[in-house]
């Protein structure tokens, strides 16, 4: 390319890139910049000076300044562009660029009018260019000096961000502990694992006829109102209706099917009925089911079952008694009550007056059981004339509430950690 040529392109390059700039507001011009290579920003810098250098390097009486009047805009241009190029240079090497174009020896924008405004005016004029002149620079020191300390500490603090001080404490987390729903939970699976009885779960989500057929509840039997509950939204043409179980006492079925007596098991699980949430009464609550299944199980084992446990969770000294009641898959089927361990079963509280855990009644209603109805044991292919068994299905947080002396039901979902802390 042969000189003329060269300097046109030359020029076209800078007008682009300067018209680039001018068109973009100043902090994006600014964020393009610093990841611009340094070519680019010298374009930037130089062609910031062009345009005032046509002014910067005439004479003012070139540019037919006479007076303070005319010397005010020239000023306020340079100041103008000054502090627009502040803005860019955002890293060391920009800021270099912008300090030397500014206050470099040689060609420095301050040099230039030092050299083409001050020296050859007129002397009135000079002590207006003169005081003009050192309050730019003034202007332009302190604030390149200002983009310098800007820019040191913007790295220290990058710095200070990416070291790590190996010497300070660790972040010490609290650690989590079994809600107390779990512990009582331990608690009775181990009292019943200690006489024999093996920990089994089953599913949540159920299908009727496990839930209630196979457990001797036929579709319109009255005790389903009780259950009546939360059937899940299936698509059409699925299977069976599904539903979130109401009790554990399906797994007793789903046990037996892959079973064969001897069978003893406790299932401990999350059940779900359609209940307004008050104090004693949740939408999901807990139970514990328990089955044993053999070929001589008495009444006698069934009770002694069930003093063992009672003692041994509430310790010595607790009664137990027996009422009738009824569930389809038991029979006989009875309600355990247990003396009240609080009052001694005596329905006095220590202090005098009504003890408040039974309401004076001296006994406690504990949950329900029975011997395993005959008519189940059809359902998974028992011979009912060779077997025989108990089951019964204890409400956990009733009996974590009466155990600990809690009031209210719903502390046990609200996860609030004053409450869980008190349990550790
Ligand atoms: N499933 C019963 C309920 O949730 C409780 C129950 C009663 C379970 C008697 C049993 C039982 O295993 O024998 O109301």
């Amino acid at each position: 390319m042969v000189g003329g040529e060269r300097r046109i392109a030359d020029a076209h390059l800078r007008m682009r890139v300067a018209a680039d700039y001018e068109r973009r507001p100043l902090q994006k011009a600014a964020a393009t910049t610093s990841e611009a290579p340094q070519w680019g920003l010298r374009f930037v810098f130089h062609f910031l000076m062009n345009s005032i250098e046509t002014n910067i390097s005439k004479k003012l009486a070139e540019l037919g300044v006479a007076d303070a009047a005319g010397l005010a805009p020239l000023f306020a241009e340079v100041h103008a562009r000054f502090d627009a190029e502040a803005t860019v240079a955002t890293d060391e090497g920009s800021w270099k660029l912008f300090r030397d174009a500014w206050l470099g020896r040689k060609a420095g924008v301050l040099t230039l009018i030092t050299d083409n405004w001050l020296k050859p005016a007129s002397p009135e004029l000079k002590r207006v260019v003169g005081a003009a002149l050192n309050e730019l620079r003034g202007h332009v020191e302190a604030k390149i000096e200002e983009r310098r300390v800007a820019i040191e500490v913007g790295a220290e603090n990058a710095a200070a961000r990416d070291s790590v001080d190996l010497s300070l404490p660790g972040v010490v987390r609290p650690i989590g502990s079994r809600h107390l729903v779990r512990q009582v939970f331990q608690e009775i699976e181990d009292i019943f694992v200690s006489i024999g009885f093996s920990v089994v779960e089953g599913p949540e989500i159920e299908t009727p006829y496990y839930n209630f057929e196979a457990l001797n509840i036929p579709e319109h039997h009255p005790v389903r109102d009780d259950m009546d509950t939360f059937y899940l939204e299936l698509p059409k043409g699925a299977g069976s209706p599904l539903l979130l179980r109401t009790h554990t006492s399906p797994v007793q079925i789903r046990t037996m099917e892959k079973t064969q007596p001897p069978v003893r098991v406790i299932v401990p699980g999350k059940v779900y009925r359609r209940d307004n949430p008050d104090a004693t009464h949740s939408f999901a609550f807990h139970q514990i089911e328990g089955l044993a299944v053999d070929s001589d199980i008495t009444f006698c084992d069934f009770t002694g079952t069930i003093e063992y446990f009672v003692t041994q969770f509430f310790g010595v000294g607790v009664k137990t008694r027996f009422r009738p009641s009824y569930f389809p898959f038991t029979e006989p089927s009875v309600e355990f009550d247990v003396s009240c361990p609080f009052c001694g079963g005596s329905g006095t509280a220590a202090g005098g007056g009504t003890c408040a855990k039974c309401k004076g009644a001296g006994w406690i209603e504990l949950f329900g059981a029975g011997m395993v109805d005959p008519a189940v044991y059809g359902f998974v292919n028992y011979d009912a004339k060779k077997v025989s068994g108990f089951a019964f299905g204890i409400g956990i947080d009733r009996l974590a509430m009466l155990k600990y002396g809690i009031d209210d039901i719903q502390v046990f979902f609200q996860n609030d950690v004053r409450f869980l802390r008190q349990f550790p």
